[in-house]
């Protein structure tokens, strides 16, 4: 199948499952919150919308593997594996917080081929396949045009349960409100890349994420004109753990600030 229908395919279930998670938001209840671990959280809403995609991708593509954060499939393929984060953003779910957003990717052994972030709230659907561009319901969309690192706005996400390298990071985060328009930590990855491949976002940064949080955005930002690295400049940003996305122009510098503080 052509990359482009397989990614009309997972536009429709990300958006089927992003507009149940929205609905379920009525019917949480507080013993439906489990902590997996410190400062992490999941419902049985992460795991039924996991189910849910899971159920309609091993469909589309019969022998494809899963690497899934609910682990509600344990299956793996040597060629091609979805990376899906069903819900990323679950702490502002749960604080009735409106932005989240389902996250799914292909891959085909390292490489993402399709990658589709949802923002059901604001009924949001970008995507990408590779070398097919990048959308945003639709229309074409484009990283910022930003030259300069004191007229951006960056985003990032804060350090939640992994606090070594703690100095490091409010070092970076230290010298950004010193020499950039801006943060935002909004709490879901996969929006920062999304924002960040509409231009709404100059750049953004986090270390230990994981696969799923930053698989469909980065292909997106890449898709927009974009560029993704690890905080070594190069490309390990899937499995690496830390992950830099930007508008070409004001990457080298963030990178420059994110090695100094991160060597
Ligand atoms: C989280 C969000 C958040 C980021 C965390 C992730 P989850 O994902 O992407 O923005 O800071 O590192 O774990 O747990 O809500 O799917
Ligand atoms: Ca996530
Ligand atoms: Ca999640």
């Amino acid at each position: 199948m052509e990359l482009n229908l397989i990614t009309e395919h997972v536009c429709k279930i990300s958006k089927e499952v992003g507009l149940f998670i929205k609905e379920e938001y009525n019917k949480l209840k507080k013993e439906d919150i489990i902590t997996k671990s410190q400062n992490s959280l999941v419902t049985y809403v992460d795991k039924m919308a996991e189910k849910k995609i899971i159920d309609f991708l091993s469909r589309l593509i019969p022998d494809s593997g899963f690497i899934a954060e609910e682990n509600t499939s344990v299956k793996r393929s040597e060629t091609y594996n979805w990376i899906i984060d069903p819900l990323d953003g679950t702490t502002n779910f749960i604080h009735g917080i409106p932005n989240y957003a389902v996250s799914i990717a292909l891959i085909h052994q390292k490489t993402v081929l399709v990658g589709v972030v949802y923002e059901p709230n604001r009924d949001e659907l970008f995507y990408a396949w590779r070398q097919g561009g990048a959308f945003l319901n639709e229309r074409p969309i484009q990283v910022s045009s930003t030259k300069k690192i004191t007229n951006a706005l960056v985003a990032t996400g804060f350090p939640y349960y992994d606090f070594e390298r703690l100095e490091s990071y409010m070092n970076v985060l230290k010298w950004l409100m010193q020499n950039s328009r801006g943060i935002r930590r909004i709490g879901s990855a996969a929006i920062d890349l999304a924002y960040v491949a509409c231009g709404r976002f100059d750049a953004f940064y986090e270390y230990s994420l994981q696969p799923w949080d930053v698989a469909a955005g980065a292909l997106i930002v890449m898709e927009a004109g974009g560029s993704v690295n690890d905080f070594s400049g190069t490309e390990n940003y899937l499995f690496g753990k830390e992950i830099m996305a930007s508008n070409k122009k004001i990457g080298p510098k963030l990178l420059q600030e994110i090695k100094l503080a991160f060597q």
